[in-house]
């Protein structure tokens, strides 16, 4: 069965690494993890965001990843990726994902607060953790400048007055990450980051984080990230896989042979990233 993110959390920060939390939209990806988790003998979460939701439904994702769990000799937990309201977070709960993801980011701090509250009074209830969000971690597509980027940069004692006021199972804070295929190099402020993490004293969740320099990802698991979620750098690995069979075979027309090599290049991104997270052999 789905086990539960927090119990996950608690043995990654005992043990100082971090869990992969990868992106599902499809059954290859699904696929592709579990075997990942499995080669590296690691714990993993699979977690579904709102255009995998789109795409697929809750009860698909739901369906996928609990299968994967039931074949697995690995942990596997399912979590929701900035779940959009208090109404979908009750309807992952009840589906059976094992951790949700509150997003409100964009709400003044009280109302961030309210709504992280009220989706924590019912996850208690069913063992099921919750992630929030302080400060806005955007897209890479976001036109903002440099300058003005640290204006969503989470503050230190505003994260401690978060946790303090909500109780949160892990936080996701703004520290220079962002979502998708960056433009340059992105860069971290582990100043922040460090300050964060001594203030709060709870799991931290690293977003954005695919195109980011391993010894990058490294240093934030050392100053206490324990799950880094990866999406772009599957989509990646999985569509340009797709681009090249086909390029090289233009009539093929079986979505396996297709779909096949792609979910092998996806399998081994995750297996790379498992690796730099320090989850391997952990399982
Ligand atoms: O949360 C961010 C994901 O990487 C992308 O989300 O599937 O809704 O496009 P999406
Ligand atoms: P990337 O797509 O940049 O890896 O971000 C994933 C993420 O943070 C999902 O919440
Ligand atoms: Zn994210």
């Amino acid at each position: 069965p789905l086990v539960p993110v927090k119990e996950l959390l608690k043995k990654a920060e005992e043990g100082k690494y971090a869990v992969g939390a990868f992106n599902v939209n499809n059954m290859e990806i699904v696929q592709a993890i579990l075997a990942a988790a499995e080669a590296e003998r690691a714990p993993v979460i699979m977690q579904a965001s709102q255009g995998a939701i789109k795409y697929a439904g809750i009860e698909y994702i739901y369906a996928l990843a609990s299968l994967a769990a039931s074949q697995a000799t690995v942990p596997v937990a399912l979590h929701l990726d900035h779940g959009t309201s208090f109404e979908q977070c009750m309807k992952c709960i009840r589906v059976g994902f094992t951790s949700v993801m509150i997003d409100g980011s964009k709400l003044p701090l009280e109302e961030n607060i309210a709504l992280t509250n009220k989706v924590l009074e019912v996850a208690r209830a069913t063992g099921v953790s919750v992630e929030a969000e302080l400060g806005k971690i955007g897209g890479t597509e976001d036109d903002i400048h440099v300058d003005e980027k640290e204006a969503f940069f989470t503050d230190p004692e505003e994260a401690r007055y978060f946790v303090e006021k909500t109780g949160v199972d892990a936080l996701a804070p703004s520290v220079g990450t962002a979502h998708g295929q960056y433009k340059g190099i992105p860069k971290l402020d582990f100043p922040r980051l460090e300050k964060i993490a001594q203030l709060v004293k709870i799991p931290l969740v690293l977003h954005g984080s695919s195109g980011v320099p391993d010894e990058a990802i490294q240093e934030a698991i050392r100053l206490g990230v324990r799950k880094v979620n990866i999406d772009t750098n599957i989509r990646e690995a999985f569509t340009n896989t797709c681009r090249e069979v086909l390029g090289k075979n233009p009539k093929e027309i079986d979505p396996r042979k297709v779909l096949g090599p792609a979910r092998e290049a996806a399998t081994q991104v995750i297996r790379e990233k498992i690796r730099v997270f320090g989850s391997a052999g952990r399982a």
